[in-house]
């Protein structure tokens, strides 16, 4: 399947976030009316809520080419390079961009306030510096960790938005799109995309794989049609339990519970469940957290009295006196 034309190209064709639409669409309006480029924006959230998405859909919206880069990967050469050869009012997407040096992000303060950079010459005390206009861009930046963005770098972006999860009602219109978009199309039973839609954590990307694998256990398992049954069937067998935690969240919550008593600090966990740091703040921890199961305290990460209900542990008693 082509990746790229599932996803949607227009605002209209985006599902959910209604309050960000109706913001992108004033701003790509107005700029547009006026002939200028985009203020810079900047999208945050978990991951796989759709920034790319929406970056791709305001290039699209503004009739304006796109270019994309990765943070952690990008110095200042490529950075220079990159913004030298950009289009009038270009969209420039980076990724992940709390990732990318500090000193990097330093660089593009005049790319992004006035359309400049400022280009070294030779190398040593004879060095010179020159500076090269810039064509009116866009900066669209997307990042998981809003907070680990130095001041004034975030400060630079005229527009900070921030995505939510999704409803399974959300969800199942996605499902249900991509059922028929697919080659060859999934026959799926509207009780089965609202399963799945339900068990997808609130994370188009997850219900985007959800439906692939179902697909697939369908088609071997059955006659290929997803029914509600099949749907059942299917989650249990990729242990994808009621509240759509797979088995990376359950280990996460189980470890914390079974090895450190329900509470523990950001990096014995990471040893504990060989996971790196930041996987763990940035893809376990926001949706545990968004269903009641983990709360961040000073003194370390606790997990809930639901997180024990859920997983069939006793309720701690000792817990019920730290709140
Ligand atoms: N693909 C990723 N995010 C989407 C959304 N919000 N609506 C439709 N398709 C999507």
């Amino acid at each position: 399947d082509s990746q790229y034309s599932l996803r949607p190209q227009t605002l209209d064709e985006f599902i959910g976030q209604g309050r960000v639409k109706k913001q992108l669409r004033i701003h790509i309006e107005a700029a547009k009316s006026r002939g200028q480029a985009l203020a810079h924006i900047l999208f945050v959230s978990p991951p796989g809520l759709g920034k790319t998405t929406l970056a791709r859909i305001v290039a699209n919206e503004m009739g304006s080419s796109f270019k994309s880069a990765v943070g952690p990967a990008m110095e200042r050469l490529d950075i220079a390079t990159l913004l030298t050869n950009l289009e009038e009012r270009a969209i420039f997407f980076i990724d992940e961009i709390h990732r990318m040096k500090g000193y990097v992000q330093e660089s593009m303060y005049p790319a992004m306030e006035d359309y400049k950079i400022d280009l070294p010459i030779g190398q040593g005390p004879a060095a010179d510096i020159i500076t090269v206009p810039l064509a009116h861009f866009t900066l669209v930046g997307a990042t998981t960790r809003e907070g680990l963005l130095g001041g004034p770098f975030r400060d630079r972006f005229g527009n900070r938005i921030h995505l939510d999860y999704y409803s399974p009602e959300e969800i199942q219109i996605a499902i249900n799109r991509l059922s028929e978009r697919l080659q060859p199309s999934v026959k799926i039973e509207e009780d089965a995309e609202y399963e799945l839609a339900r068990r997808s954590r609130g994370t188009m990307r997850i219900a985007e794989n959800m439906l692939r694998k179902v697909r697939d256990y369908a088609t071997v398992e059955s006659d290929g049609i997803i029914t509600y049954e099949i749907a059942q069937e299917a989650l249990d067998f990729f242990e994808i339990d009621e509240l759509g935690l797979d088995d990376n969240d359950r280990t996460y919550l189980r470890t914390m519970i079974e090895k450190f008593r329900g509470r523990a600090g950001l990096k014995a966990m990471a040893v504990a469940v060989s996971e790196d740091e930041r996987t763990i703040e940035e893809v376990y921890e926001p949706y545990l957290i968004k269903l009641g199961f983990l709360t961040l305290t000073p003194m370390g990460r606790v997990a809930t009295d639901a997180a024990y209900q859920h997983l069939g542990y006793p309720t701690p008693e000792y817990q019920s006196t730290l709140f």
